[in-house]
């Protein structure tokens, strides 16, 4: 019998936020690496927010997952077979493997994987999450010591390295976080000096008065990740020559509400603070990541940087841990398990 391969495949696209029923499981013969390719047996997966977007039809800076095809996604995984120079049946590798326990790679998109480190923090905290982080807040963010900086989604991936970079940076750090749990895990894990739970206020006024209290002194990084209440909350109390590095807008990604009419008053909050606002795609980025490797790894190594993966189990689960992240239901970096 030939060996099979599973993956998970986008069945249809979501209309507001994804259900089971968007993917399906599919099962195939084991793909065989042609010369200059990898076979790749998946260990783990990353679930990251921007598949919500591969899901939709639109022109991004990304083609869409077509109907049938395999979703896109980040995986380690062990080489099961080789045809290229460099890569050796047992080495540890990372690379886009989708949502599927096998994959076939050209050698040039695969990365071998230290062994020292461990192989689930190549897709967070030292991988494409951690990255952003640490390029935006440098680039667009330029924390100053003393000054105070408002992140969401404080606790996953991307939202506690900025937190734990800029209070490395000497700022006064603000974690917005979905319920009292991960309110403690921002304080306790990640050393942010003020927590505001989202999920306590129902509009952005009560936010802004939470946020008032916890940023005494305005806001002069806010590292967008989230847009929504949040966005709403947080204008009004920036200051002046305040950043705004644009990374994410999750509460987004099922659908616009009307923001129409708030647009003017964010036109007016960014002219005359002269704010800063900068879109941020990691893409344009990746000639830094050794760089990034290079400075962050032994901090994390040391300890100096913590970081927190949620790790649930089986390929078949994918699909609904998916959903529950995008829902705020994960507890760090989300990863599967094949
Ligand atoms: N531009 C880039 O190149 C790039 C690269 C990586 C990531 N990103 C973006 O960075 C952001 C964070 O990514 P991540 O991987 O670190 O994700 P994550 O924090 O692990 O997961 C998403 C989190 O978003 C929060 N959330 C969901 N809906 C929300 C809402 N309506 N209001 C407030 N918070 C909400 C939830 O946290 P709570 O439970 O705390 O609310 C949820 O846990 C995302 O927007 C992502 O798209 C962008």
């Amino acid at each position: 019998m030939t060996e099979q391969m599973t993956r998970i495949a986008l069945a249809r696209r979501p209309d507001g936020m994804p259900v089971p029923e968007d993917f399906s499981r599919e099962t195939a013969p084991l793909p065989r690496p042609a010369e200059g390719e990898v076979l790749v047996a998946t260990e783990y997966l990353s679930l990251d927010p921007y598949m919500r977007g591969r899901m939709q039809d639109v022109k991004s800076y990304a083609p869409s997952v077509d109907i049938g095809g395999t979703m896109t996604g980040q995986g380690v995984g062990r080489v099961l077979a080789s045809k290229a120079e460099g890569f050796a049946k047992g080495d540890r590798v990372t690379g886009m493997t989708g949502w599927a326990s096998h994959a076939v790679l050209p050698a040039g998109e695969l990365r071998k994987l230290d062994a020292d480190v461990s192989p689930t923090s190549a897709l967070g905290v030292l991988g494409m999450p951690g990255f952003t982080a640490w390029t935006g807040l440098k680039k667009y963010g330029r924390p100053e010591a003393g000054q105070t900086l408002v992140v969401g989604a404080a606790t996953g991936p991307v939202g506690s390295m900025v937190g734990q970079l800029a209070k490395l940076a000497g700022m006064r750090t603000v974690a917005v976080a979905g319920g009292a749990e991960k309110c403690a895990l921002a304080r306790d894990t990640f050393g942010f000096d003020a927590t505001v739970d989202h999920r306590a206020h129902d509009d952005a006024e009560g936010l802004r008065a939470a946020l008032a209290e916890a940023a005494p002194d305005g806001v002069d990084i806010y590292w967008e990740n989230v847009g929504g209440k949040l966005l709403e909350a947080v204008m009004p109390l920036m200051n002046t020559h305040g950043r705004i590095p644009l990374c994410g807008t999750i509460a987004w990604y099922g659908g616009f509400e009307d923001v129409a009419d708030r647009l003017p008053g964010f036109m007016r909050s960014m002219l005359v603070k002269r704010l800063q606002l900068t879109g941020l795609i990691i893409f344009d980025h990746w000639d830094a990541f050794p760089q990034f490797l290079e400075e962050v790894t032994p901090k994390v190594k040391a300890g100096e940087i913590a970081f927190l993966e949620d790790i649930a189990e089986g390929l078949e689960t994918a699909p609904q841990t998916f959903i529950s992240m995008l829902q705020g239901g994960n507890r760090g970096k989300q990863i599967v398990k094949i």
